[in-house]
């Protein structure tokens, strides 16, 4: 964890790019998934097909004040198709610090704007990245960086010390059936206890190495901790066509430069 690593007005920019993004999509998200019958299907389809595309997904409570308040994250590839994410996701200090801890050839596989909206902003259980963004062998490490502050109030991670060392217990993927499934590689559970919470004052980068366990509790506050989050993988490692998120041809993956 490296404290305020970003700056402030960096912070807000992003910020500000997000919400102009939403008010831009408000009407195609409302059109593709919430008048359709077919509401699961759709969804999974909506969620499957945004390796490659910016795209809005909604909290499972609503907020009927405003639409902002509605969104949970924006994902997945705001870092190749959009300017500003794609030159926050590129700056200096996070290539350096990829190249630090070892990483050969990371490509920027993945991105979220993750909104953890006041008194609605859901969970996210306890897991693994590795378990979304599988390779052989392994490479994930997510990029997690505090837009607003964390605090253990508005939902700040928590993870497991340690716990880099955890086998990967599951594999999300695509299921020949449609839609997705989560595939068991280990029988015994992640640990249920031991986990610390990683308060981090907005700018601070979070490392997440693939195999830690961690998770975020709901926001039943009213102030709200936004966060961005970029997974990278190795160029190298085989990249499985069951992963759930994939990306056309036409958008080639990209490391830091
Ligand atoms: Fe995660």
């Amino acid at each position: 964890m490296l404290e305020k690593l970003i700056s402030a007005e960096a912070c807000d920019r992003l910020s500000r790019r997000a919400a102009e993004l939403i008010a831009q999509k408000k009407d195609e998200f409302d059109k593709a998934v919430f008048s359709t019958r077919d509401q699961e299907k759709t969804s999974n389809d909506w969620f499957l097909e945004s390796g490659d595309k910016i795209r809005l997904f909604m909290e499972e409570e609503k907020n009927p004040n405003t639409t902002r308040h509605r969104v949970n994250k924006i994902g997945h590839a705001m870092h190749d198709l959009d300017p500003e994410f794609a030159a926050f996701s590129r700056q200096a200090p996070l290539a350096d610090i990829a190249h630090d801890i070892g990483l050969q050839d990371p490509v920027l596989m993945q991105s979220m704007y993750i909104f953890k909206q006041p008194f609605i902003g859901g969970e996210v259980r306890v897991h693994q990245d590795s378990t979304f963004l599988f390779t052989e062998p392994l490479s994930c490490v997510g990029f997690w960086i505090a837009i607003q502050d964390a605090t253990v109030e508005n939902g700040c991670l928590f993870a497991l010390p340690g716990g880099q060392k955890e086998p990967l217990r599951e594999r999300f993927q695509r299921d020949e059936k449609g839609g997705t499934a989560l595939v068991k590689l280990e029988a015994s559970p992640l640990p249920e206890t031991g986990y610390v919470p990683l308060e981090a004052p907005r700018g601070t980068l979070v490392l997440l190495h693939g195999n830690l366990p961690h998770f975020s509790e709901a926001n039943r506050s009213g102030v709200p901790r936004e966060a961005y989050a970029v997974h990278v993988v190795e160029r190298s490692a085989d990249y499985p066509a069951s992963n759930w998120l994939q990306r056309g041809n036409e958008l080639a993956l990209r490391g830091f430069a």
